[in-house]
C-alpha cells in the first residue's frame, strides 16, 4: 500500500512541486494525497492544480482551534506530513497525533538559525550578517517548538563573500532540490 502524503507550504512551493514531480512515477511507494495551505493567494496552489493534486485552504486560527486540518488529513487517509516552506507552527494536538510523521525542510544549519522568526529570506540574511562561511539545508521531525525536532538529513554549501540574500537562497535551494524528496522516500519506505 503506498504511504499518503501531504504536502503544507505557504507561499511560492518550488520544493513542494519539486517533491510532486519526484512522486509523480512513483505511486507504488508513495502519492501526494493534498496540498495543504495557509494563504489563498500562494502561488503553491497553481503549481498542485498543475499536478491534478487538490488543494485546501485553512486559517491560523482554523488549524489552531478547529478540527477542519485533522479532519481533512483523516478524510485523504494521511499516514505522513511534509512541511515545505510551511510558516506556520504546527500545533501540539497534531504533532501527537502523528509522531515522527511529520518533517519539515529548513533552509540553515540547525540548530543555528532556527527558532521563530527565522524564516525563508530572514535565514539567509542572517548567515549573511554572521559571516558564515557554510550554510546549508536540515531536514528534521517536527515537533511543537520551531525548529527542534530529531535531524534526518543535513547538507552543506558554501557562502562567498559575494553572496547576497538571493544568491544565497538560489544556492540552498539546488540543495533542497537535490535532496528534500530523495529524504522523504527513504523516510516513508521504512514506515
Ligand atoms: C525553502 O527554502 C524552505 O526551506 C523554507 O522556505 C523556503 C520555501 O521555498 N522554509 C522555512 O524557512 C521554514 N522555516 P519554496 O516555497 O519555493 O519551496
Amino acid at each position: 500500500m503506498p504511504v499518503n502524503i501531504a504536502i503544507f507550504a505557504s507561499g511560492n512551493g518550488s520544493n513542494a512541486e519539486n517533491i510532486l514531480k519526484h512522486f509523480e512515477g512513483k505511486g507504488d511507494v508513495a502519492k501526494i494525497r493534498v496540498v495543504m495551505c495557509n494563504n489563498a493567494k500562494a502561488y503553491v496552489l497553481e503549481r498542485a492544480a498543475k499536478y491534478g493534486v487538490p488543494t485546501v485552504v485553512f486559517s491560523k486560527k482554523e488549524m489552531e482551534e478547529s478540527e477542519k486540518v485533522e479532519e481533512t488529513l483523516e478524510g485523504y487517509g494521511i499516514d505522513f506530513i511534509v512541511l515545505s516552506g510551511f510558516m506556520l507552527k504546527i500545533p501540539e494536538k497534531m504533532v501527537r497525533k502523528y509522531p515522527n510523521r511529520i518533517v519539515n525542510i529548513h533552509p540553515a544549519l540547525l540548530p543555528k538559525y532556527g527558532g521563530k522568526g527565522m524564516y525563508g529570506d530572514h535565514v539567509h540574511e542572517a548567515v549573511l550578517a554572521a559571516g558564515e562561511k557554510e550554510s546549508g539545508i536540515t531536514i528534521h521531525y517536527a515537533n511543537e517548538q520551531y525548529d527542534s525536532g530529531d535531524i534526518l538529513f543535513q547538507a552543506t554549501c558554501p557562502v562567498e563573500k559575494e553572496d547576497t540574500v538571493e544568491t544565497l537562497a538560489q544556492r540552498v535551494h539546488q540543495l533542497e532540490y537535490a535532496h528534500f524528496p530523495s529524504v522523504i522516500e527513504e523516510t516513508v519506505k521504512k514506515l
